[in-house]
């Protein structure tokens, strides 16, 4: 009944690539308390991108802490707070000293591209062209073997361990659950198979580590920990919290954040997807218990893994490097607006982009194209640009790729979307989601709670404790008041401008530093 519903909370950390949150959710799915802290982005080359690892899990432990608080002074008791859902930014790369659980290298983040040269040797290599039909991800800068391999090469101290048999790794839901666990004391160093999907080191089909993946980037599992894979909910593997207001509480649930927004939305039937424009972009179409692997570019990956004799659920997923951070770009590196929710008013300073498209390549270019070596560049530019049709330009080209990624989805699973759910910082903006329906044809379909993330990794956890025991209970959440975007522009207006995009992004390739 519904008393027992509102008795339990759960919480929810989301450890994205800007920033980290911890929110509380009620049975019904609705967040009562939050707390977010933005951290530093290192960049300290072209093309490199790092996070301080400590920073990471410093800045969790402050939300859990702050938002905890605010959950307490609504009248709640910690008590109530019955498990802890982690969801997080994937691929990204954290390698840590087995013997002191202190980090080695600050964590690569997932759009680095230092490892260009590395994977265009790797393409090379005898046996590249077996690795999409085992983990269905193309080499890329993308996955974490290659930022492994890359540090494996470049670091003193890494290599140091990895020969002395004492390094760890984990992408970062591996590193903050062994450090909220107590690090190397509680030794808790496992993942779950959503985020080990991106590793490139697991097999898609057995959710094991492969050795002919292993084996391709020179891995010598005797010599690296890696993180034992577990489902994506589980009542005991994830431990608990052991210092801070929430000491003692239990973590039962783990999402990669594009998984949990899934999730978040309720994609629970094969032909469902999501949209999230977050920092990066992310499509994920639920293709049910069989991964498809795609001949178009994009990622097969989990979608989610809920244990419990339950089957895996499969994803086709469309990628975009650049979304939120184009906008970031816009307001910290050239200065056009103060905060980045005014980029709607600045584009709508004009009526259009004035011609101007704006390929977003700051991490060569993500699905469908993996050109890894193109740059970011502005095509169109005339005495009559002015900072709004950049603006323009740059909502313009989540868009366009995101239309690309549906054309791709479209032939791997032969089906045609209805509509599509979003869900991000971006879709806050109307004019944006209109642009997006104008150039899919397809009506865009927006919530009203749109923490889906953070609820997607509370689900995970709330399954595991009990909460909530099958997919239908949670039919009702997130259903009302959603704004739906219908396509206003003629078809042929759309399509003229995105094989104008299209053509931007031949002339993108090749660049050389
Ligand atoms: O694959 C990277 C993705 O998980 C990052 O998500 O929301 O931080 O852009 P976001």
């Amino acid at each position: 009944g519904e008393e027992k519903e509102k008795k339990w909370f759960v919480g929810s950390i989301d450890q994205g690539t800007t920033s980290s949150r911890f929110l509380v959710f009620d049975g019904e799915g609705t967040p009562v308390a939050s707390h977010q802290i933005e951290f530093e982005n290192i960049y300290p080359e072209s093309g490199w991108h790092e996070h301080d690892p400590m920073e990471l899990l410093s800045s969790v432990q402050e939300c859990i802490e702050k938002a905890t608080e605010s959950f307490i002074e609504k009248g709640h008791s910690k008590d109530q707070i019955k498990a802890i859902g982690i969801t997080n930014q994937r691929e990204t790369t954290v390698c840590w000293d087995t013997n002191t659980g202190e980090p080695l290298y600050n964590a690569v983040v997932w759009p680095d591209t230092r490892t260009t040269s590395i994977v265009k040797e790797l393409k090379a290599k005898a046996g590249a062209d077996e690795l999409l039909e085992i983990c269905g991800l193309p080499l890329s800068t993308y996955p974490s073997s290659v930022k492994l391999l890359w540090l494996l090469r470049n670091v003193d101290a890494i290599k140091q361990a990895y020969d002395e048999e004492r390094l760890s790794f984990g992408t970062v839901d591996s590193w903050l659950i062994y450090k909220l666990n107590g690090g190397k004391d509680a030794n808790i160093h496992i993942t779950d198979s959503t985020n080990a999907s991106r590793t490139m080191f697991m097999n898609l089909h057995t959710m094991k580590y492969d050795e002919k993946l292993l084996g391709f980037f020179d891995l010598d599992q005797s010599k690296i920990k890696l993180p034992k894979i577990v489902p994506s909910s589980d009542p005991e593997a994830y431990g608990k919290l052991t210092s801070g207001i929430l000491s003692g509480t239990k973590i039962t649930g783990c999402l990669g954040d594009q998984s949990a927004a899934l999730v978040g939305q309720c994609g629970f039937n094969p032909g469902e997807a999501k949209n999230t424009y977050g920092t990066g972009c992310f499509l994920l179409y639920n293709v049910g218990e069989k991964p498809v692997i795609s001949k178009h570019g994009l990622l097969a990956t989990v979608a989610y893994d809920f244990g419990a004799g339950r089957k895996p659920i499969y994803a086709l997923e469309g990628s975009i490097a650049v979304a939120g951070s184009g906008v970031k770009f816009l307001m910290n590196n050239l200065g056009f607006i103060k905060h980045s929710s005014k980029i709607t008013e600045l584009a709508e300073t004009v009526k259009d982009n004035g011609g101007v498209v704006f390929v977003t390549a700051f991490s060569g270019l993500f699905a469908p194209y993996w050109i890894d070596d193109a740059k970011g560049t502005l095509f169109g530019i005339t005495a009559h640009t002015q900072r709004g049709h950049i603006a323009r330009a740059t909502l313009e080209a989540t868009c366009y790729q995101t239309k690309a990624i549906l054309d791709a989805m479209e032939k791997d699973s032969n089906h045609k979307l209805e509509g599509l759910a979003v869900d991000g910082g971006m879709s806050n903006s109307d004019l944006t989601m209109q642009t997006q329906a104008d150039i899919i044809g397809i009506p865009v379909d927006r919530p009203l709670m749109r923490e889906t993330t953070a609820l997607g990794a509370a689900i995970a956890a709330g399954f595991a404790a009990g909460i909530w025991q099958d997919f239908s209970e949670l039919k009702e959440i997130n259903k009302e008041d959603r704004k739906i975007f219908k396509p206003q522009v003629d078809a042929k207006k759309s399509d003229q401008m995105f094989k104008k995009w299209e053509q931007a992004v031949q002339m993108c390739r090749g660049w050389v530093l």
